[in-house]
């Protein structure tokens, strides 16, 4: 029996480009697209990109466009890495759409007839330069708790605390730089308590994996809250019907941008779209990262019953991307792009190494670079690869490029391959690709062990007609390997069946064979990576490289004049103590020698340095900074470092000339 499923990716934001991050997600979910449509269903892969709110917004401004310029020059590069990963997508449309607008507000009208909506007068953030609204992203100051610096409107990098922009000392605009104003308005929320009930009857139907249930429990013990699902303008977005000047949030119409794909993708196709989203007909299933769990979990399904439309069934909700252990970044040069990466390596290898990573839970998958090139050049071209070069150009370039018929061992290798089918699709179809890519480097380790024992070399003189059946018997091998390969590398298997000269291969064919006809000249299918590229596409990440925009990530402070500047007391300081401190993993405590005096401070520096490499080290100290009472006791003074932080942070160092005390000029 075939099924039918709309399958889809969260909407990628229209403000930046694609990275290796994202790719997890849209491998994940192509690959198993494929799986699909390889079994013969019916499967549908919508995408969009996500368009609205004030990053899109700010960022048009800052270039000095309209953001419908923006978001079209953005999707067209979107779709570029999309193509050159080999992500084929039914429809891939935009959350700016007719069809989105439409459908946006007839679930506001649903969730406003159901008695869900409702209004509330709350404080917010306004920049009275820029006549904005700022979000809490948008708002930077001072931890009120630490005292850290520098801190988002919403939370503390360096405490962890969380917080309301209110709370935060000296609260600035991130666009203009100027303190903001709290005004008054009156938003729109949506009541999500109202659902509690249902939702919770839809998670015990199967809607989410069991980790991610676990996490649900303890939204729901925590109680669900009201959800503001309005902005005051200007906003990018659309207005909300019956208003002059307020918007839906963006997140409001972003889910609603996949219902919108699959309309406008039914409307081109004279497929009748309420019949294909609300029949029953298909599954509906998303694909997302874990980050964005609540909004997939709770308010989409919740709005979707508010207006009485059909909910999803199941949500895959995967992990984050970590390279060589850590998150993604800038400065190691591993916050890779899409396009950066297409510059260097065949997209192949991303897609098998991911493959062979995902599990289907919601842990992160780790990019290591070592492995990943071992992995491509031992399994994927040393197994794989060289199973099919090591016969096809033997055939066609010294046997006349023509298949004999199997013998009785080729068919029993064929069986047993073929008997791999059942344990391969229930490991696809469970989002299990690591085990499908060890179920079939295991095979193809069976099938090269074939190969080292007939040993076709040293029999095409001897025996060459006896050589052609063997070979027959190693290229019937290739081509059952090559549809249970067929979703993750997608122009391997093109390759393929290009070479043995046969139509596109599906689950349904690993039951037949290949004999007695000719085959075309081979087609080399992939290269082995070199570490050199691997590493010339790091480095080619890296911050100077990848300077994209213009814009600086924060305004310019107001003046200061030389004399304000002579007023920091600069100078020269031992560490005679470094130590870390418990419940601050970012901060260490340092005890500063001046020679005369003594000085305790905390540093925002535990990312960059351990604490032993610091004892004895001449730094540069602010001796006259006013005391400030911390958390962690009293920070009396400051070192001077430089770089944008974390593990990018560089203490300035000082020539051997100096001695502790003496002031730097
Ligand atoms: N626009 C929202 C989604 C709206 S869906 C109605 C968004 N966009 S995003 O561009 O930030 O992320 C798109 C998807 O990529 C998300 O599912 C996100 O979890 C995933 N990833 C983004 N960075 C990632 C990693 N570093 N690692 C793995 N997945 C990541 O969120
Ligand atoms: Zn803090």
């Amino acid at each position: 029996m075939t099924r039918k499923l709309i399958v889809t990716s969260a909407l990628p934001y229209a403000n930046a480009p694609i990275h290796i991050g994202h790719l997890v997600e849209y491998l994940q979910t192509d690959i198993w697209v494929r799986f699909q449509k390889a079994c013969g269903n019916t499967c549908f892969y919508f995408c969009a990109d996500d368009t609205h709110g004030t990053p899109v917004m700010i960022r048009a401004k800052s270039e000095g466009i309209t953001p419908e310029e923006l978001i079209r020059r953005v999707h067209g590069r979107h779709l570029k890495d999309f193509n050159g990963f080999q992500i084929e997508f039914d429809n891939y449309y935009t959350t700016h759409s007719q069809e989105n607008r439409q459908l946006s507000e007839r679930i506001y009208q649903g969730a406003k007839e159901a008695g869900s909506i409702v209004k509330k007068t709350i404080q917010q953030a306004y920049d009275q330069q820029e006549q904005m609204w700022l979000p809490d992203r948008y708002i930077k100051g001072t931890c009120p708790r630490c005292k850290a610096e520098n801190q988002y409107g919403d939370s503390c990098d360096v405490c962890g605390a969380h917080y309301q922009p209110t709370e935060m000392i000296n609260p600035v605009s991130a666009v203009s730089g100027q303190t903001p104003i709290l005004k008054e308005s009156e938003h729109y929320f949506f009541r999500l308590s109202d659902y509690e009930e249902e939702l919770k009857k839809l998670f015990d139907k199967g809607y989410v994996q069991d980790s991610v249930r676990s996490k649900l429990d303890e939204w729901f013990s925590a109680g669900l809250k009201d959800w503001d699902i309005s902005r005051d303008g200007p906003y990018f977005g659309f207005k909300i019907p019956g208003e002059e000047d307020k918007y839906f949030y963006v997140w409001l119409d972003a889910p609603i941008g996949y219902m919108a794909s699959c309309k406008n993708y039914c409307d081109r196709n004279g497929l009748d779209f309420e019949q294909v989203w609300n029949g029953g007909e298909y599954e509906i299933c998303h694909f997302i990262g874990k980050d964005i769990m609540y909004f997939h979990a709770l308010f989409w399904p919740a709005l979707l019953m508010a207006a009485k439309i059909r909910v999803p069934d199941k949500l895959f909700v995967h992990g984050f991307l970590t390279v060589n252990g850590q998150k993604m970044s800038k400065s190691k040069g591993t916050f890779i792009m899409a396009e950066t990466y297409l510059k260097h390596l065949d997209p192949q290898f991303i897609r098998y190494y991911y493959a062979s990573k995902l599990s289907g839970d919601i842990g992160d998958i780790e990019l290591n670079t070592e492995d990943f090139v071992s992995r491509v050049n031992s399994d994927l071209v040393g197994k794989l690869a060289n199973l099919a070069s090591r016969s096809g150009p033997m055939l066609s370039q010294k046997l006349g490029g023509r298949l004999a018929v199997l013998d009785e061992k080729g068919r029993a290798l064929a069986d047993e391959l073929a008997a791999a089918k059942d344990e391969i699709t229930a490991d696809y179809e469970s989002l299990n690709f690591a085990s499908v890519v060890r179920r079939i480097t295991a095979l193809a380790d069976v099938c090269n062990r074939f190969v080292d024992e007939v040993r076709p070399w040293a029999t095409l003189k001897t025996d060459p007609e006896g050589t052609r059946t063997n070979l027959t018997a190693v290229l019937n091998a290739v081509r059952i390997l090559t549809i249970y390969l067929k979703p993750i590398l997608p122009v391997f298997a093109r390759n393929v069946e290009a070479f043995l000269d046969i139509p596109p291969l599906t689950f349904a064919d690993v039951k037949t064979v290949i004999e007695n006809k000719p085959i075309k000249d081979y087609i080399r299918l992939v290269e082995r990576v070199e570490k050199e590229k691997v590493y010339a596409m790091i480095e080619d990440s890296k911050p100077q490289a990848a300077q994209t925009t213009q814009q600086l990530d924060e305004p310019i402070a107001p003046e200061c004049t030389i004399e304000d500047f002579a007023k920091v007391d600069l100078r020269i300081a031992r560490i005679s103590k470094a130590q870390p401190v418990d419940g601050a993993d970012k901060l260490l405590a340092l005890e500063l020698d001046l020679g005369a005096l003594k000085k305790n401070v905390f540093a925002g520096i535990a990312k960059a340095y351990k604490p032993e490499d610091l004892i004895g080290r001449l730094v540069v100290c602010v001796a006259n900074l006013k005391p400030r009472k911390m958390k962690f006791g009293l920070s009396d003074g400051m070192v001077c470092a430089s770089g944008p932080g974390g593990e990018n942070v560089f203490l300035l160092t000082v020539d051997s000339g100096g001695r502790p005390g003496q002031r730097v000029h």
